[in-house]
């Protein structure tokens, strides 16, 4: 049963505040946005206040409290507002839908809050990304201190919710795991669809259109960001969208995109030839793209660092680029000197892999806190003393996204000119490796060539 989990979610939270003295938890979900005028944009829930409660309508608070209880503030029904809006579960059928321990009406907030926090030593909130709410808590402190002559204790300490949900999220529990399996088959069928569909002298919507074919036929909420298409030398923009370029033969395509699935996202990227096969100079530079992921998955294991598989796919790339002749081994030197001076950049210019979950680029520390800083690469060819990368460990799920994007420029070889390519996949961490949820799409060059051709 879905509530068992959100429940076990925040009886954790709840055993954290114990565990750190004690105090109460607020957290808000998503505003409704507007888009422009009075349109709204399509609703999406916080994602920290969704993995403890389930609960995607807007307009509503988690009230959790060291001893266990939790409260939920939601919107009131309204038969009216229901008419326009839609349905709303209320408070009076939240606890038993939802199996939180009492629910109130949104309007009773205000009043609420000062109550709960009344002779409580703590109070935890999101310290960024919720705007407006820093200030809605000092004013029911402030109203909590104006009880303090009848006796009423104010909490005196202010904490930051978010790395410790952060943390918790981190890590897929089996029920995230599932939902994100899905998220990653679903995502992996649009890029199949979109390269079977995928003729010369169609558009870039043509295919972003079958990538949402695929993704709303199969129950995903739609795109887990807005979907790159990237024709020829569009896709040596990185955060290039899909707009109305031709998608020309000899060219190849670029597509990054991924669904939501059940609230949690999958993003994938397939770099392919626009008429079906890949050329002499696309093919070498694709080769070199997959066996840097190759090495990158290789990293991608319990116990390895985040960076790991970074450093990894980019030794392979820079070797690459000096074997190919994008460097210039006069100019630059051999691998260890591109790798010191970050030479490499000019043509792998982002990082391998972010976590992934309810966000795409998901909630999570990058460095291992509990370790000392030190001095590292700061990736841009110098050094800086900071914390290492985080080992990995079972249950995270992270992006492995290597590329390389070719400029023209008269000291690199013209046959390479404005390609640009980059593969991604989802990597759940295991005890053993890690498995890729994404890869119900090819990606090897021959087996993309036999789906185009079939
Ligand atoms: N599609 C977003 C990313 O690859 O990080
Ligand atoms: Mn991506
Ligand atoms: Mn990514």
């Amino acid at each position: 049963m879905d509530n068992d989990v959100y429940r076990a979610r925040r009886d954790r939270v709840c055993a954290a505040l114990r565990a750190a003295g004690g105090g109460v938890a607020v957290l808000p979900t998503a505003p409704e946005r507007l888009r422009n005028a009075d349109s709204e944009h399509p609703y999406r829930h916080d994602s920290a206040f969704y993995y403890l409660t389930g609960f995607g309508e807007p307009d509503a608070w988690l009230v959790l409290d060291a001893t266990g209880r939790s409260l939920l503030l939601c919107r009131a029904k309204d038969a009216e507002r229901e008419i326009w809006d839609g349905y709303r579960l209320g408070p009076q059928d939240a606890p038993q839908a939802l199996g939180i321990d009492e629910a109130l009406p949104l309007d009773a907030l205000a009043e609420a809050l000062p109550q709960r926090l009344a002779d409580q030593p703590a109070v935890w909130f999101p310290f960024s990304g919720y705007e407006g709410l820093a200030p809605q808590v000092t004013g029911w402190l402030d109203a909590v201190r104006a009880r303090a002559r009848t006796g009423v204790g104010a909490p005196t300490l202010q904490r930051d919710l978010l790395p410790l949900l952060d943390e918790m999220r981190l890590f897929k529990d089996a029920h995230e795991v599932a939902l994100m399996r899905r998220a990653g088959a679903i995502g992996a069928a649009g890029h199949v669809r979109a390269m079977q569909a995928c003729r010369p002298g169609m558009r870039e919507y043509e295919l972003e259109a079958e990538l949402l074919h695929e993704f709303r036929r199969s129950g995903a909420a739609g795109p887990a960001y807005t979907s790159i298409v990237a024709a020829g030398r569009n896709a040596c923009v990185l955060h290039y969208q899909a707009a109305d370029a031709e998608l020309r033969p000899g060219e190849l395509c670029l597509i990054d995109a991924g669904c939501e699935y059940g609230s949690y996202a999958s993003d994938i990227t397939r770099t392919f030839p626009v008429d079906g096969r890949y050329s002499a100079p696309q093919r070498e530079l694709y080769e070199l793209v997959l066996a840097s992921q190759d090495a990158a998955i290789a990293e991608t294991r319990p116990g390895a660092r985040k960076m790991d598989s970074h450093w990894a796919a980019t030794r392979v790339l820079a070797q690459g680029m000096l074997d190919l002749g994008l460097l210039d081994r006069q100019a630059v030197g051999g691998l260890d000197e591109v790798i010191a001076s970050a030479a490499y950049r000019r043509f792998f210019m982002h990082g391998t892999g972010h976590w992934l979950g309810l966000d795409v680029h998901d909630a999570g520390d990058y460095l291992a806190q509990d370790e000392a800083p030190c001095e590292q690469p700061d990736g841009l060819g110098g050094t800086a003393v900071k914390r290492p990368s985080r080992r990995l460990q079972p249950g995270m799920v992270v992006t492995i996204e290597p590329g390389l994007y070719v400029r023209p420029a008269p000291d690199v070889p013209e046959r390479y000119w404005n390609l640009g390519i980059r593969i991604e996949d989802d990597a759940l961490v295991t005890p053993s490796g890690c498995e890729l949820l994404s890869r119900d799409v090819p990606v090897a060059p021959d087996e993309i060539e036999a789906l185009m051709r079939g």
